[in-house]
C-alpha cells in the first residue's frame, strides 16, 4: 500500500482498514493481518503510558514508537501523529519535527485540525511527506473542547467542518480522520471530498474505519464507548494466563522438566 492506492479504494468503494499500534510485538501481528495501514497514534500517551489525554506524549516518544513499529511492520503504510503543539511553533520547529517522524520510519504523518495550518500543510506536502488530517474531536484540543464528546451536532459547527474538510483536501491532504461526529455528517463529508475519509464514532459512511488496537482487543478495561466494537476479550484472556502462571508457579508445576535446562 502506498499513498497512491487511496483514491482507487475511494473510487471502488474498498474500505480501508486502519488500526493504532504502538509498538514491535503487535506490529508484527498487524503485519500478518489484513489490515491496511497502521497509526501511530498520540492516543499512545493514554493507551500505553496511562496519561488522561494525549498532550503529554512529545515528538521524541512518538518517534520511539514509530521506529518500534516500523521494525514490526516493515511493508505497512504506517501514519505518525505530530503530538501535542509539535507544529503550532512555527515553520522550522514543525518541519523538524516532521523530519523526525519520517526518518523514524513513518509513511505519512497526521496532523489534528487545519485552521491557522493551511501554509504549513502545504509545505509538507510540497516538502514530499503525505499529511492526513482529522477534523471532529481532535483529542489535543481537549481542553478547548470541554472534554472527549461528539462534534458537529449544530448546524453551525457541521457548515465549519464542512468546511474545514474541504480545506484539508485544498491543502493537499491525502486522506482525512472524521472523529466523533454524526453519521450524516461524515457522509456528507466524505461525499464532498475526493480524497478518503476513515472514520471512528463517525458512522458507516466514511472510506474507512479506524480503531485503536488495545480497544477492539479489548485489552482496556474503563474505556467502552459505544463506537468500539471487541473482537476479543483480551483483558480476560490475558488475566486468566497470568492467573494460570501464578498457580502454576504456587504449585510448582511450573517449570516443568520439559522447560528445564539439564546438566
Ligand atoms: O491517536 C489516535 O489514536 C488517533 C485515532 C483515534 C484516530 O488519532
Amino acid at each position: 500500500m502506498n499513498v497512491l492506492n487511496f483514491p482507487e479504494r475511494k473510487r471502488n468503494h474498498d474500505p480501508l482498514v486502519m488500526v493504532t499500534c504502538y509498538d514491535f510485538t503487535m506490529a508484527a501481528i498487524v503485519a500478518d493481518s489484513d489490515v491496511d495501514l497502521i497509526l501511530v497514534g498520540d492516543s499512545a500517551a493514554m493507551v500505553v503510558h496511562g496519561h488522561d489525554s494525549t498532550l503529554p506524549v512529545d515528538v521524541d516518544d512518538m518517534a520511539t514508537h514509530v521506529r518500534a513499529v516500523k521494525r514490526g511492520a516493515p511493508d505497512k503504510f504506517i501514519v505518525a501523529d505530530l503530538p501535542f503543539l509539535s507544529c503550532r511553533k512555527g515553520l522550522g520547529p514543525a518541519m523538524e519535527a516532521v523530519e523526525v517522524l519520517m526518518k523514524a520510519g513513518a509513511s505519512a504523518v497526521k496532523i489534528e485540525g487545519i485552521r491557522g495550518q493551511e501554509e504549513l500543510v502545504r509545505h509538507i506536502v510540497d516538502s514530499g511527506v503525505p499529511v492526513m488530517g482529522h477534523l471532529g474531536l481532535t483529542p489535543q484540543s481537549v481542553n478547548q473542547l470541554g472534554g472527549f464528546r461528539v462534534q458537529g451536532r449544530s448546524e453551525d459547527e457541521r457548515e465549519r467542518l464542512k468546511r474545514e474538510a474541504l480545506d484539508c483536501q485544498a491543502a493537499g491532504c491525502f486522506a482525512l480522520v472524521l472523529e466523533c461526529v454524526p453519521e450524516s455528517l461524515a457522509g456528507e463529508i466524505t461525499e464532498s471530498l475526493d480524497v478518503v475519509t476513515i472514520g471512528i464514532g463517525a458512522g458507516k459512511d466514511t472510506d474507512g474505519q479506524v480503531l485503536v488496537l488495545q480497544d477492539l482487543l479489548g485489552l482496556s478495561s474503563n474505556f467502552r464507548p459505544k463506537f468500539v466494537r471487541r473482537y476479543l476479550d483480551g483483558r480476560a484472556l490475558v488475566l486468566d494466563a497470568l492467573d494460570r502462571f501464578a498457580e502454576d508457579v504456587r504449585n510448582e508445576a511450573f517449570p516443568a522438566e520439559a522447560e528445564r535446562y539439564a546438566g
